[in-house]
């Protein structure tokens, strides 16, 4: 089942993905060049970002082939750029809020890609979008300001159904940005700031990257069988009896992780996808979907040299169907937990910096300022046999839905939710019926009978119903943060929900969601400044790639 990665199409699932955007053709959009750059941009920070082929040694012995972004700083402070040592991952980038940024993006691959800005707000033309990928051999210029607050964000592929094959192969990295707001708090900075990118890869005998190239990976997504810490196995700080910060990202195609410490030591969140929450928060253990950051204030103050913290993925279930889950249980188990990196505590340090009690101010919309209060917009999640939507269609350039029209300079609210695809359904939200896409509706729930019950820990069966098919899925939406407003559990297995509801902060600003199978969730989120086409999609990079993903047009 588990190919050496030769990165075929994949057969039948591409080309129904293929049936469902008939209208999109690699062409640019129409731009036909790529950007270059504009004479009367005059930028504080220019970067040269190559996307090329190289082999990192990753395990020990043999190099693994890999892609990978390398950078060169042109114009900038020193520190904009930082690359981590035998990793594949891309340079950690540092912007900082104000800064104009010019980046060069070469396409040294042997197939098209674009990059995309994670979590910044820019303008359509640097936001890497589908169909601006470019050629081998070609270069693309991203000009836009860094209006983003502080936080960490996420540079990787948005090639359409080439992207989760991309960020497999190592392209992908941190992009940090500061403001002035976040630096007077005196947070742990320098070596007590640490960036870490969990990551799950597969590797063959050889040390080479192993991808399933099948169609279980198509419809769960790929979970590999180690996990790696910014590009590199079996991770482990060392660390000083004092206070850091953790900061998280997820960059892994389909793995969710349940962080928690060994020891049940708490979880003090300060911040997540969009930066600081307004004060900390603590948890058991918080959810971490691809794409999701998560920001830790971890205090090693008062423990004794010597003494170990393992930070794991804790078990939980009900977050893919049951099938799902018994195949996926490789080395590193979903319901069983495995650890993902250490921290040793190897020196003493007298003083530490003291959590401050509030970290930061975020604005909140009231209802009068929002558009549609009573009227959100849906976002409707269908996953079928071999197809997934939103909103009842694939990706397709050029094909919006009513809802799918924003004014801009306007705060909307939105709803997430799982429409469940069966046999004869009605029409969906937003007016689309059950015909015109092909594949995937008529073949409703039926094919997909063998992957429902599971004998639950109670005795019963789990995952019948409505819910049987269903699961979790990343919601990412481009451009700028949202606030989540609500969270509804409306499914019917509490007893799995209960593994995972404690671990969602829904509290900061957020691009990325996790919609877990059985909830309804509502945000309220600003399209302000920059017209035109922005993404919205699963960030489950198979589903991505299948199509779960549209696009909003901001005019
Ligand atoms: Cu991180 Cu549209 O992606
Ligand atoms: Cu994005
Ligand atoms: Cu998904």
């Amino acid at each position: 089942m588990l190919n050496r990665i030769e990165f075929t199409r994949r057969g039948f699932l591409l080309s129904a993905a293929a049936a469902a955007t008939p209208s999109f053709a690699l062409d640019h959009g129409g731009q036909g060049v790529p950007n270059v750059a504009s004479a009367n941009f005059n930028p504080d920070v220019e970067i040269e970002l190559v996307c090329k082929r190289d082999a990192v040694p990753i395990l020990g012995g043999k190099p693994t082939q890999v892609w990978r972004y390398v950078g060169n700083l042109v114009k900038g402070p020193p520190n904009t750029l930082t690359s981590l040592p035998d990793s594949y991952l891309g340079p950690l980038m540092r912007l900082v809020k104000g800064q104009k940024v010019r980046i060069r993006l070469r396409n040294e691959l042997p197939e098209h890609t674009i990059t995309h800005w994670h979590g910044l707000h820019v303008p359509m033309a640097a936001d890497g979008h589908p169909s601006a990928a470019i050629e081998p051999g070609q270069t693309y210029v991203y000009e836009f300001e860094v209006r983003n607050r502080a936080g960490m964000n996420f540079y990787h592929p948005h090639t359409h159904e080439a992207t989760a094959t991309q960020v497999y192969r190592g392209l992908a990295g941190g992009l940090i940005v500061e403001d002035a707001e976040e630096r007077a708090l005196g947070l742990p900075s320098g070596e007590y700031e640490i960036p870490l990118v969990l990551q799950d890869r597969s590797f063959d005998s050889e040390n080479q990257l192993v991808y399933g190239d099948d169609m279980h990976t198509s419809m769960f997504g790929f979970y590999a069988d180690r996990v790696l810490v910014n590009g590199r196995p079996d991770y482990k700080l060392e660390v000083a009896s004092r206070a850091y910060r953790l900061r998280i990202l997820n960059g892994s195609n389909a793995r969710i992780y349940k962080l928690g410490w060994d020891d049940g030591t708490p979880l003090t969140v300060i911040g997540v996808d969009g930066g600081l929450l307004e004060k900390p928060e603590t948890k058991p253990y918080v959810m971490l979907a691809p794409a999701e950051r998560v920001d830790l204030w971890v205090d090693f103050s008062g423990r004794a040299v010597g003494s170990k913290l393992v930070m794991w993925s804790g078990g939980f279930y009900g977050l893919v169907p049951p099938m799902a889950e018994r195949m996926m249980g490789s080395a590193i188990s979903m319901t069983d937990g495995f650890p993902i990196f250490s921290a040793t505590v190897t020196r003493a340090i007298g003083e530490s910096p003291k959590l401050p009690e509030k970290l930061s101010t975020i604005k909140h919309y009231r209802m009068e300022e929002v558009a549609n209060r009573n009227d959100p917009i849906p976002i409707a999640i269908t996953m079928a046999h071999m197809s997934m939507l939103l909103n009842g269609g694939a990706f397709g350039h050029d094909d919006l839905l009513p809802q799918e029209h924003i004014p801009v300079d306007t705060v909307q609210l939105l709803e997430i939710f799982h429409e469940h695809g069966h046999m004869g359904m009605g029409g969906m939200m937003g007016g689309r019926g059950m015909g015109g896409m092909g594949m995937g509706r008529g073949m409703g729930m039926g094919g997909m009978g063998m992957m429902r019950g599971r004998m639950g820990m109670g005795g019963g069966m789990r995952g019948m119903g409505m819910m049987g098919m269903s699961m979790a899925h990343p919601i990412h939406l481009h451009g700028q943060q949202f606030e989540i407003v609500s969270r509804i559990y409306e499914g019917d297995d509490e007893e799995a929900y209960a593994t995972v509801r404690d671990g969602f902060v829904d509290s900061g600003l957020k691009d990325t969601v996790l919609v877990a199978p059985g909830e309804r969730i509502r945000i309220v989120k600003p399209f302000q400044d920059f017209k035109g086409r922005f993404m919205y999609h699963c960030h489950n990079l198979e589903h991505e790639d299948m199509g779960m993903m549209r696009e909003f047009s901001v005019e």
